[in-house]
């Protein structure tokens, strides 16, 4: 495929994006740490994979109905958590939360978000606001979804929070419990970041993330489960505020075992780069690891994802594996699902979906990933994503 017959399908997203955008939130968005060799390598490290298929015995219908981390899922693909989405859209975390809904994929909230969290909740479960959103989309991808709908009607994704904990532990497991009630189904605990990584597109547009954050906790903490504001006191301090919003430096497996105990809801380690660290957090609780560089904004030349998963991991589509970085298209989900994974996040692309064409830009975007996902798991020679693996796929560049 050319490059022009690719950007036919998919659109000059980045391109597009760019223009839409402040030039702050671009870096911001665009960004990762320091010299940017892992963002850089994520996106072609998935490529240097190429697929063997096999001939079945009969070809059915095909599936992309999965389980990870207890939960039966419609397919792997979800929206991995990405801070403040006011800058990328006026409709905000709101809008990304209701395009995932309609087309049935997952959607992450991060910590940082710039919504409160019962508000993203409202909108996910919208089902008039979501159908709306069905009857703007492009007659094309209106049947394109229909047809995807068929298989896993009966599986639904719902809202995952992701949670950093905080140094105040308090606050974090409040956050928790609020998207308990609120009806999110898992947490991703993110522990790739006791301190954020050196990013200089930020330094060189002097970019800060607005103060929406703090509101949102402020809000939530103001409150106090109970509803009542006793003991609240020193968040309502600016510095006091700032400090016990802090990341927790120490953040390690004591965070998982304690965050298990908090809500109850299965928790996710996010941020993990080997086997031996997925097996310790299920130990420890965990009902599964999500194989992540944070999109190399952390530690630069940390091994990419796909990396990570071919090193690591020796069966396909395991169903305590999830993964992300650099995933763009239907057949990188697949090279995932191939090298481990039963979840593939994806943060920028759909960033840059929802950016520059709205909610409707990003289902269209979404609609094209599961669309090539299922075809591509038919031209492989699967009927479901269990059927995968390792055989199916090769890094010729390795011999
Ligand atoms: C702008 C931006 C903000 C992010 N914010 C968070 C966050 O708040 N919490 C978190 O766990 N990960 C965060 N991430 C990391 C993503 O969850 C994810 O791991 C990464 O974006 C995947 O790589 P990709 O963007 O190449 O798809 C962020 C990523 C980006 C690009």
């Amino acid at each position: 495929m050319t490059k022009d017959s690719f950007n036919f399908i998919y659109g000059d997203t980045i391109g597009a994006a760019r223009a839409a955008l402040d030039p702050g939130a671009f870096g911001y968005y665009s960004g990762g740490a320091l010299e940017q060799v892992t963002m850089s390598e994520s996106a072609e490290s998935w490529k240097r994979f190429r697929f063997v298929p096999k001939i079945p015995e009969t070809r059915g219908d095909t599936s992309t109905d999965v389980e990870f981390a207890g939960m039966e899922l419609p397919n792997p693909v979800f929206i991995s958590p990405m801070a403040c989405q006011s800058l990328l859209r006026v409709e905000a975390e709101s809008g990304m939360a209701q395009a995932a809904a309609l087309v049935n994929v997952g959607y992450a909230l991060s910590t940082r978000t710039s919504v409160p969290i019962p508000k993203v909740a409202e909108a996910y479960y919208d089902t008039s606001a979501v159908e709306r959103l069905r009857s703007q989309l492009p007659l094309w991808h209106q049947a394109a979804l229909e047809q995807l709908g068929r298989s896993g009607a009966d599986r639904r994704w719902l809202p995952m929070f992701q949670v950093y904990q905080m140094e105040d532990s308090s606050i974090s497991d409040a956050l928790v419990q609020e998207a308990k009630e609120c009806g999110f189904a898992a947490v991703l605990l993110t522990i790739d970041t006791p301190t954020i990584g050196i990013r200089l597109n930020d330094r060189r547009e002097s970019f800060s993330l607005p103060d929406t954050y703090p509101e949102v906790v402020y809000e939530r903490m103001g409150k106090g489960l109970d509803g009542s504001t006793e003991g609240k006191s020193s968040l309502f301090q600016p510095r006091g505020r700032i400090n016990s919003l802090s990341q927790d430096k120490t953040v390690g497996m004591t965070a998982v075992s304690h965050l298990v105990g908090v809500g109850g809801l299965p928790v996710v380690v996010k941020g993990v780069s080997r086997a031996s660290d997925l097996r310790a957090a299920m130990e420890h609780g965990a009902a599964g690891g999500l194989f992540s560089t944070h999109g190399g904004r952390q530690l630069d030349r940390i091994r990419s994802t796909a990396d990570s998963l071919f090193a690591e991991l020796e069966s396909s589509c395991d169903p305590s594996v999830a993964a992300d970085g650099g995933v763009r298209t239907g057949t990188d989900v697949l090279t995932a699902m191939c090298l481990g994974a039963s979840a593939v996040g994806i943060g920028r692309f759909a960033a840059w979906a929802f950016a520059a064409g709205g909610p409707v830009g990003l289902a269209c975007y979404l609609i094209e990933v599961l669309t090539e996902l299922r075809l591509s798991l038919l031209l492989i020679g699967v009927d479901s994503a269990d059927e995968l693996d390792r055989t199916m796929l090769d890094r010729p560049g390795d011999r």
